[in-house]
């Protein structure tokens, strides 16, 4: 007994020493990181620290092998894992098992103001990820909707920064639960697709600050994000992906972010400037697909050889190389040198119920005339659905964010299946694009119709008139020029036609019901002669359920709009001061895009001008009704040094269906010395009530609610004086008012 103890202690201390003699510090899991990267920096010879440096396929880098570091897997990113292309090619790889579960688009994420949604969203996704073998996920996107003309509008977070924000963090730190990496994009002031490659942008320091950056800096500082994606844009005359004031001043030096900087696609154009301007890793530069060679080959990439020979030639020293390769040996130790990161799973049933529940919770109803909404599925109703929209794939195209899912469930099939068959005829109304592939992934759908747009609305109208309620089913798609990555919108109206159907069918005298699918504002001149409309976003693979749900009541509407409709384009300010999309310098190389709104971007630019928007920013309503009451504020003064308080109001929800309500707080500054929007927003909460249920909601003011940026000192200022805080449902409907006052 005594023997076996001893015996067994022996072995235990044998093992631990071998173990402490043979495991370097780096590759020691109980080492802090910093000492791990330093000492797998120290044995790098200067090939390998080269190598990390850049691509060495589409999608991937090199690990340093000789020290057991993998290489390292990148793949978009952000709303489902996309699927795998050949090692150097845009063509698809051809695998049998990189089918995904589509996720909501991230407008749509935006819209359930909901952040217990970011975090399901980034887990699930984190989960995916890990099954495919990536380590980072290129995503989310945070630019700000400036005009709602952007291509990839629905890929971001809509047109304020509180609300970006907030909803950025939880799908950050879900994604990064996983050891996935986040990579955040496009950083900064990428806000408009068309001349992406060329637009240099102006704004002014107010602006970038208040406007532009907060999402980014909440993704560093709050969740820590463990990579950024430079855009394609300039500023102040250099490219986003070497840019010193973007990425050394502000990111790397005042947020002391300290993880990686990744080229967008091909967006790394000079050496030097790569050396020195913080990036850190170059992607996408073109090659012909040879690792070696004398011209397009991965070694001549900018922070390849050309690097290397810039060192032993001796103008640079290994001070920036060591700082880079130091990022991404950091990146490494979180993400592919962990032991503890969990295999992840694909397609399951876990990761269709989370695509759900965020499509359920940010599906926005903007009217709904006579309680046309919900229909009752006993009831019997004839059920007319007309337009493309209900039977065209959405997950195939926009651009990168383009997926290949596991299924799609389409709007019609979920409603016939949900309403009965019997209940439920289609006509096609009018016809859009037709076209259904991206990047070798082909929907397989053939949605040719050869009628002329007469007979289509002719055809819908006639069935119109035999139905008791006609929903139509329509707005933007993915294809180029649409909801799309590379272009803008080249009009603010429904595309094809479709108002001219909305009209006939209105004209009809059954009652329509308009379901717009999109990631951008569209014109909604018809709205009066419609009954309801429901803002549905591109919700993946989950679209028809999520919709059929809300059409039939299973479900209470709950999302928020994250951006203003607006009525007409000039009512924009991007439109209307003519800044957009900029103006060609002589040599046409660049395009100067000047932000002359300054500040005053989507509502408080409505507000500054007194513009009534079609649906205001954080409008959205309800099958049942809520009441907000007896707002309290818990100080009426506040020293400006550390201003705290709060604000407390009752929510009860006075209507007969179980429904969440988003409790909205915006701030007026009375008295400042510099120019600010009559209200922003700053704070919010979902909250879930049963018929007759009330809750009290608390929201906290702190300095950052009150400061504005002042370009003068380069500093935040919480200026003394006079505020007003504002609570209510909608940016628009503001009912209780609490003056404070800053001393
Ligand atoms: C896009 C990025 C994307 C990258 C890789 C670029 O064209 O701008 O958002 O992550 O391609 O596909």
């Amino acid at each position: 007994m005594k023997k076996s103890i001893i015996f067994s202690a022996i072995a235990v201390l044998a093992f631990a020493s071998a173990y402490a003699r043979q495991l370097p510090v780096y590759l020691d899991e109980s080492q802090p990181i910093e000492a791990r990267v330093e000492d797998a920096l120290s044995r790098m010879t200067l090939d390998e620290k080269i190598a990390v440096l850049h691509a060495q396929s589409k999608f991937s880098s090199r690990g340093v092998p000789r020290l057991g570091i993998p290489d390292f897997w990148t793949d978009d990113g952000p709303h489902g894992i996309r699927p795998d292309v050949l090692w150097d090619e845009w063509e698809q790889a051809g695998q049998s098992n990189d089918s995904c579960v589509a996720f909501p688009a991230l407008t749509c994420l935006a819209a359930s103001w909901n952040p217990d949604m970011g975090q399901l969203y980034g887990v699930s996704l984190g989960e995916e990820a890990r099954y495919r073998g990536k380590d980072m996920i290129l995503g989310p996107g945070v630019n700000i909707y400036r005009t709602p003309l952007g291509g990839r509008n629905f890929e971001y977070f809509g047109e304020d920064p509180y609300l970006a924000s907030q909803m950025v963090v939880p799908y950050i730190q879900g994604l990064q639960s996983c050891g996935v990496s986040a990579c955040v994009k496009h950083f900064a002031l990428n806000n408009d697709e068309e001349y992406r490659f060329q637009v240099h942008t102006i704004v002014d320091d107010r602006a970038l600050y208040e406007i532009y950056l907060p999402a980014f800096k909440a993704a560093v500082q709050k969740a820590g994000t463990w990579a950024v994606m430079g855009g394609y844009n300039l500023y102040k005359n250099q490219h986003n992906c070497h840019n010193q004031y973007l990425l050394n001043d502000i990111l790397k030096r005042d947020w002391q972010f300290d993880g990686v900087v990744v080229s967008d696609w091909g967006g790394t154009h000079d050496t030097e400037q790569s050396i020195t301007n913080g990036l850190d890793m170059e992607f996408g530069t073109w090659t012909d697909g040879l690792k070696t060679g004398a011209s397009n080959a991965y070694e001549n990439y900018y922070l390849a050889q050309p690097y290397k020979r810039l060192i032993v030639s001796g103008k640079y020293t290994d001070k920036e190389l060591n700082d880079k390769v130091r990022r991404i040996l950091r990146l490494f130790f979180r993400t592919t040198m962990r032991t503890d990161r969990a295999r992840g799973f694909m397609c399951s049933e876990a990761h269709y119920d989370a695509a759900l529940k965020i499509a359920c919770d940010g599906m926005v109803l903007l009217q709904n005339n006579n309680a046309t909404l919900p229909i009752d599925p006993s009831a019997g109703k004839r059920i007319l659905v007309v337009g493309e929209n209900a039977i065209k794939m959405m997950t195939v195209g926009g651009g990168s964010s383009s997926l290949k899912v596991q299924r799609e469930v389409l709007p019609l099939d979920a409603i016939r299946k949900r309403f009965g068959d019997a209940n439920v005829t289609y006509e096609r109304g009018y016809v859009g694009d037709t076209t259904g592939e991206y990047n070798g992934v082909t929907t397989g759908q053939d949605l040719r119709d050869n009628r002329s747009a007469k007979q289509l609305i002719a055809a819908a109208c006639d069935k119109a008139r035999a139905a008791d309620v006609v929903i139509f089913i329509g707005g933007l798609n993915k294809s180029d020029y649409q909801d799309c990555e590379g272009h803008d919108r080249k009009q603010y109206d429904l595309p094809y036609g479709q108002g001219d159907v909305i009209e006939a069918l209105a004209a009809t005298g059954t009652p329509v019901v308009v379901v717009n699918v999109s990631g951008n504002a569209v014109a909604t001149p018809w709205r009066s002669h419609v009954a309801a409309i429901v803002q549905q976003w591109f919700l993946g693979s989950q679209t028809g359920t999520a919709i059929a749900a809300l059409l039939a009541g299973d479900i209470n509407p709950s999302g928020k709009l994250p951006f203003s409709f607006y009525e007409r384009l000039e009512d924009v300010a991007a439109h209307a001061l003519n800044t957009y999309p900029g103006t060609w310098r002589p040599d046409h190389k660049i395009i100067d895009e000047e932000y002359k709104e300054g500040i005053f971007v989507g509502y408080r630019w409505l507000d500054l001008k007194n513009i009534k928007p079609a649906f205001a920013f954080g409008y959205g309503l309800s099958y049942t009704t809520f009441s907000l009451k007896d707002a309290k504020i818990s100080a009426k003064q506040v020293a400006a040094s550390d201003p705290h308080l709060s604000v407390s109001v009752t929510v009860t929800n006075t209507g007969k269906r179980a429904g969440a309500e988003v409790v909205q707080l915006y701030i007026t500054d009375q008295q400042s010395s510099l120019p600010r929007p009559a209200k922003e927003l700053k704070g919010f909460k979902k909250v879930y009530l049963q018929p007759g249920e009330s809750r009290v909601v608390t929201l906290d003011i702190d300095k950052d609610a009150l400061s504005y940026y002042d370009d003068k000192q380069a500093a935040w200022v919480c200026e003394p004086g006079k505020f007003t805080a504002h609570v209510g449902n909608a940016s628009n409907n503001l009912t209780q008012h609490l003056d404070f006052t800053v001393k």
